[in-house]
């Protein structure tokens, strides 16, 4: 198991350290973890001016999985798109082709309060939204601005999307169902855009080779309303970049803080790219305040996804569920006037839990 880790910047390596701390705890005994640090971001460009150096990039593709922290920090507008720490992540995502962007919104339910819905409404949440992250109106072309004969300006982008694309992406959301709940709920624009008329055409023709998978579809507007009024409804929602941009952060809302929320992106070969959903924190970084169970998700994701061992990913969800059930909190989780431990005292005490189970 060869394991890229670019914790990158501000609360990336905090973070990440904890992560890494999970993994090695779940792995106890077995000689086949083998990490490979490498720099990214503001720390890369400080190193030799490139957010993501071909070494960097080289040792990516030549891991079984890599762990992201996060990459950017305040100031890096001023500088050239390509040199800005922020793209570097972007260019690493099309680098390795990852186009299939899993992000779960999962309650616990000791943090049935951190939720902004009701208890009624919320408990047993657990929906994966599949956001596909390779095309769209992001990479469509033409996109451009131009001057209109009146004199005005005129921005514009292309939303695109080709019958592989959609293809490969419901495969996904269909195998992603069945080892889940057996739900697939398509979110497209199909009354209005031609696009989403050739996605919702795409989607239907591939669920007929998954019978036992049961496919709703909806517009992203009338998504919108049924997740927040019946959340639970949904097991797999799979819709398009733009889309699935929005709703998986309507979605992460409902579970609480950015600070408890993984993600996983996956390439056509299988290999992923595990991340927690939150950026590099700069008010907070090197305070030791950072919650480190969205990257501690994120390693539990990586062993589910690119090492099938389900069971080991379940061990880690498990002890994060335990120190929560105990009351443990990060500040970010905390309700007012509730006592808070550091990044480093949470990833320890998860640790430990790990270590007990056995
Ligand atoms: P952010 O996610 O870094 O922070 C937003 C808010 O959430 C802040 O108040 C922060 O303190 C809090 N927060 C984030 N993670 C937390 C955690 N683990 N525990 C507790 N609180 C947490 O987003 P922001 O402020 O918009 O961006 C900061 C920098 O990060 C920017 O340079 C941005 O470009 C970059 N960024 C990088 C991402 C990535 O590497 N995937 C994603 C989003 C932003
Ligand atoms: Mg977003």
């Amino acid at each position: 198991m060869k394991i890229a880790v670019l914790a990158g910047d501000g609360i990336g390596p905090e973070v990440t350290a904890q992560a890494v701390i999970a993994l090695e705890t779940v792995l106890a005994g077995s000689d086949k973890l083998e990490l490979v640090y490498a720099p990214i971001g503001g720390a890369a460009v400080s190193e030799g001016g490139d957010p993501l150096p071909e070494a960097t990039l080289e040792t990516a593709r030549q891991a079984d999985a890599i762990l992201f922290g996060a990459a950017g920090m305040p100031g890096d507008e001023s500088l050239p798109y390509a040199q800005r720490p922020g793209a570097s992540l972007l260019r690493l995502r099309q680098a390795l082709g990852l186009f299939a962007n899993y992000r779960p919104a999962l309650l616990f339910p000791a943090l049935a309060q951190a939720s902004t819905l009701k208890p009624e409404v919320i408990n047993g949440l657990d929906m994966m939204i599949l956001r596909e992250l390779s095309s769209d109106v992001y990479f469509g072309e033409p996109r451009g601005e131009r001057v209109l004969p009146s004199g005005e300006r005129e921005g514009y982008n292309t939303m695109r999307y080709s019958e592989s694309e959609i293809e490969r992406i419901a495969h996904c959301a269909f195998q992603t169902a069945r080892q889940r709940r057996k739900r697939v709920c398509s979110v497209d624009k199909a009354n209005v855009l031609e696009s989403m008329l050739l996605w919702r055409d795409v989607v239907t023709r591939v669920g007929t080779q998954y019978p036992d998978v049961a496919l709703s579809h909806l517009f992203v507007d009338a998504a919108a309303m049924a997740m927040m009024r019946r959340p639970l409804d949904f097991d797999v929602i799979v819709t398009g970049n733009l889309f699935g941009d929005i709703l998986s952060d309507l979605a992460a809302m409902m579970t609480g803080s950015i600070g408890m929320l993984p993600s996983a992106s996956l390439n056509q070969k299988g290999k992923g790219l595990y991340e927690p959903v939150h950026g590099s924190a700069p008010d907070i970084a090197g305070h030791d305040l950072a919650n480190p169970i969205a990257s501690i998700l994120s390693v539990a994701m990586m062993l589910r996804y690119s090492f099938d061992m389900a069971e080991q990913a379940e061990r880690i969800e498990r002890a994060v569920s335990t120190v929560l059930e105990q009351g443990l909190r990060t500040q970010d989780i905390a309700t007012p006037g509730q006592s808070s431990v550091g990044t480093r005292a949470m990833g320890e005490a998860i640790a430990q839990a790990i270590a007990s189970q056995a």
